[in-house]
């Protein structure tokens, strides 16, 4: 099969990490007959110093024509004094609002082979855990009315969390079913003893708690929740959260897994068209130098795989690969830890995943 992939390579280590992730896709096209064209397009701070916006409208046009998009990351020091509608980050903002990509997944796993890289006792953390953020991207507090006024106490600046009905439903609809398809259990992070668009999300989930049976339902306080995800991580199967509740834990648990630099996500609106990005940033402390832990870009490419293009097997083919690499010892400069093995560059980590492919 053929198909058409928008690549926005980006800024800091996003040229390096995309690039070893399309390596990795051009082993799978060989082996089982695909191939993947890919199309640069600019976003971020790469695309303000060229064209002086953050998201051109060209870049927009042709992820919307593709069949889907990669991208590894947005944002530097460079642009860091950019008033908000100019800086990198917006690009992303634009790029999930313009695709219509409501639904974020952001798989959180400890890989066996990383339990020593694990931040948390091995009596937490047991045999590992496996557990998945499915974080609304579109709404709430990211794209609520904001700005600056007089206030009571002077000048004042305001972000709005709103939450519709349908908002809510739709990506509860996401979680419920992929909690069906895995250990069939369901956490709901709200936090409805404060606000009033969290108990519209509350009662909106225990509508479609009662349609989904099978599904062990509970509701968690954001608070609490993030107290959890330190305290007993292998509780969790499948988190449904608001869009900035999804940001900050999803970064809490990553850190649970040994890096931010394993892990993948990928954000789907209702058709197939998806962008697969790893969700740590751009690194600009280590970009250029050829070190960064392609992993979590090349697991991206492997969602990309299995949720856009319908090809499970090559999916396999790809975490296998990653899962086989790191069980045999080797690791990114980010995942030595106390392993005591010799630090592989992106390069060298990416051919070594394309061998055991
Ligand atoms: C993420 C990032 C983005 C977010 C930023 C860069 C806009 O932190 O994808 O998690 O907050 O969504
Ligand atoms: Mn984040």
């Amino acid at each position: 099969m053929e198909f058409h992939i928008a690549c926005i390579k980006g800024d800091g280590i996003g040229p390096e990490i995309v690039d070893s992730a399309i390596r990795v896709l051009g082993k799978i096209g060989s082996q089982f007959g695909h191939e993947f064209n890919y199309t640069d397009v600019d976003a971020g701070g790469v695309a303000i110093d060229k064209t002086g916006a953050p998201l051109p409208n060209e870049t927009l046009d042709i992820c919307k024509k593709s069949d889907s998009v990669l991208l590894g990351a947005v944002g530097g020091p460079k642009w860091d004094t950019l008033p908000g509608h100019l800086r990198p980050e917006r690009a992303l903002l634009g790029l999930r609002a313009g695709l219509g990509l409501y639904s974020n997944i952001r798989p959180a796993k400890l890989f066996k082979a990383l339990l020593s890289e694990c931040p948390l006792k091995e009596e937490i953390v047991g045999g590992g855990f496996d557990m998945v953020f499915v974080r609304e991207l579109t709404g709430g507090i990211y794209f609520g009315e904001r700005g600056r006024r007089e206030g009571k106490m002077g000048p004042e600046a305001y972000d709005t969390e709103a939450y519709s009905i349908t908002e809510v439903r739709r990506i509860g609809k996401v979680a419920f079913e992929l909690a069906g398809k895995r250990n069939k259990k369901l956490t709901s992070v709200d936090k409805a003893n404060v606000l009033e668009s969290s108990r519209l999300w509350r009662e909106e989930m225990h509508k479609l708690a009662e349609e989904y049976t099978d599904i062990e339902y509970s509701d968690m306080l954001v608070d609490n929740c993030a107290m959890q995800i330190v305290r007993n991580p292998r509780q969790f199967d499948v988190l449904v959260t608001s869009n900035m509740f999804g940001d900050i834990l999803s970064d809490e648990a990553s850190m649970a897994t040994g890096s931010i630099g394993l892990l993948p996500s990928s954000s789907l609106g209702e058709g197939t068209l998806g962008m697969y990005e790893p969700i740590h940033g751009s690194a600009p402390d280590i970009a250029g130098r050829g070190v960064a832990n392609p992993i979590a870009t090349i697991l991206s490419a492997a969602m990309m795989l299995r949720f856009s293009f319908n090809l499970a097997k090559e999916a396999d083919a790809v975490e296998n690969a990653v899962a086989k690499a790191l069980e045999e010892g080797l690791r990114t400069f980010d995942i030595v830890g106390t392993s005591g093995a010799t630090p592989l560059s992106t390069a060298r980590m990416t051919q070594e995943i394309m061998d055991r492919i």
